[in-house]
């Protein structure tokens, strides 16, 4: 394994209830004014709104409402969400969303402490970031970003048309209360999405050197077979406590700096798809379904041996006399199978790219990773988006 330090703060209550039960006691230790931060009303709609409001006037707090905060969230919405805070002197954030809630409440979480402008310090380059943000607590609502365990934050500049994702310690949340019951309201396409986005991080790490004997590895595995079995059967059956509970610790548990340990990690199907989300708007997981199987066939004759791995530990395929070569491209063909059976998207122009002089512009505006079995080129990458409009 490589050298590595770890660290994470964030304190999980996790379990059917846990709001209720947990919220009252928590707000009780923090500031008397919260920013109450929240999506485009779906909380609304399946009571977890109401039920955040009665814990937090059982502590005491004066709540100030910071509504609809869209999927991927914009820089600009960062901004209004700061202005609102510093208007209103508030005290701590209560993100209560999936992964863009969160990621847009860490990102004002930054600027309402910072003298700076937080996109141009750091966002679109990284920064040092040595002071405290405004403390900060989230609400899962939906699985897959893990947002609610790590620092990271994606946020989408429209005027430059870049999405970025940074990932600062500082902003892992103080707290994160886990209701899986919350999740039953999730829509089928989100949670499919958002499903196959714990997938993806699962296998950008695992998909990367060393790939001798290691923890992550091994860990990676079982994460990946639990999502497969949990999202099939959470398909069946919405409301399947044990499926959507194991769905949302996956969640936590492919993006909580664990199994990234000791890893190098290859996030450049990540980055492709942040750039189709900033010139498309699509939503994460479905456009992550359309590049992986297209970004592993080019990648996976370079990884050939952990590509196997992958074939028989992840998908159960049996060797038959086949070569490595062969194994490995048996493994990808079985992700893409997955992918057509929960109904994913397999092209761009599902996503929302309309034309294919598109993609160049989008190709060069990709950053490229260290880490993956084969670094590419922007001219790969405009070969793989041509492969899968
Ligand atoms: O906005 P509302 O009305 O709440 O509806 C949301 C939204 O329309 C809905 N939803 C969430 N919980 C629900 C629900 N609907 C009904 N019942 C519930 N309980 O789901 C829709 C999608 O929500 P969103 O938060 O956008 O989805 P997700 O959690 O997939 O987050 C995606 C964003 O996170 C970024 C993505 O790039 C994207 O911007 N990521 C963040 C990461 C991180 N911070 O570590 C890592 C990821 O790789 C990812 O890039
Ligand atoms: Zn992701």
């Amino acid at each position: 394994m490589n050298n590595f330090i770890f660290e994470n703060k964030t304190k999980v209550y996790f379990g059917k209830g846990c709001v209720g039960e947990y919220l009252p006691k928590i707000a009780a230790v923090h500031g008397d004014k919260v920013l109450f931060a929240y999506g485009g009303g779906s909380i609304k709609k399946n009571g977890v709104y109401e039920e955040v409001i009665a814990a937090l006037e059982k502590a005491g707090k004066t709540i100030i409402e910071f509504p609809g905060i869209m999927e991927n969230p914009t820089y600009k919405k960062v901004l209004e969400g700061t202005k609102l805070v510093k208007e209103k002197q508030v005290d701590w954030i209560l993100a209560v969303g999936g992964g863009s809630v969160m990621d847009c409440s860490k990102a004002i979480s930054m600027a309402a402490v910072s003298e700076k402008d937080v996109w141009d310090e750091y966002w679109a380059k990284k920064g040092v970031v040595d002071f405290e943000p405004m403390p900060l607590g989230v609400i899962v609502t939906a699985s897959g970003t893990g947002s609610e365990c790590n620092g990271g934050a994606v946020i989408t500049n429209e005027e430059v048309m870049i999405k970025t994702d940074r990932d600062y310690p500082k902003c892992n949340p103080e707290f994160a209360l886990m209701d899986p019951t919350y999740t039953y309201t999730v829509p089928t396409k989100q949670m499919v999405a958002g499903s196959f986005d714990i997938l993806s991080h699962v296998m950008e790490t695992y998909f990367s050197e060393p790939d001798e004997d290691n923890v992550s590895d091994d860990i990676s595995e079982a994460l990946m077979r639990g999502v497969i079995t949990s999202l099939r059967a959470a398909l069946v059956n919405p409301e399947d406590y044990t499926a959507r509970s194991n769905l949302m610790w996956l969640s936590t548990m492919a993006e909580n700096r664990i199994i990234k340990l000791g890893k190098k990690c290859d996030f450049e199907c990540h980055q492709m798809e942040h750039q189709i989300s900033a010139y498309t708007n699509c939503s994460h997981g479905c456009g992550l379904a359309v590049l992986h199987p297209v970004y592993y066939r080019h990648i996976c004759q370079a990884g050939a041996k952990k590509f196997t791995r992958f074939a028989e530990n992840v998908w159960k395929i049996p060797r038959n006399g086949r070569t490595d070569e062969e194994m490995a491209e048996a493994g990808v063909e079985a992700l893409a199978d997955f992918i057509r059976e929960i109904g994913l998207p397999t092209t761009l122009r599902e996503v929302g790219v309309e034309k294919k002089e598109d993609l160049k512009e989008i190709a060069d505006s990709c950053y490229l990773v260290d880490g993956s079995y084969k670094k590419m080129t922007h001219e790969e990458i405009l070969e793989i988006f041509l492969e899968c409009f």
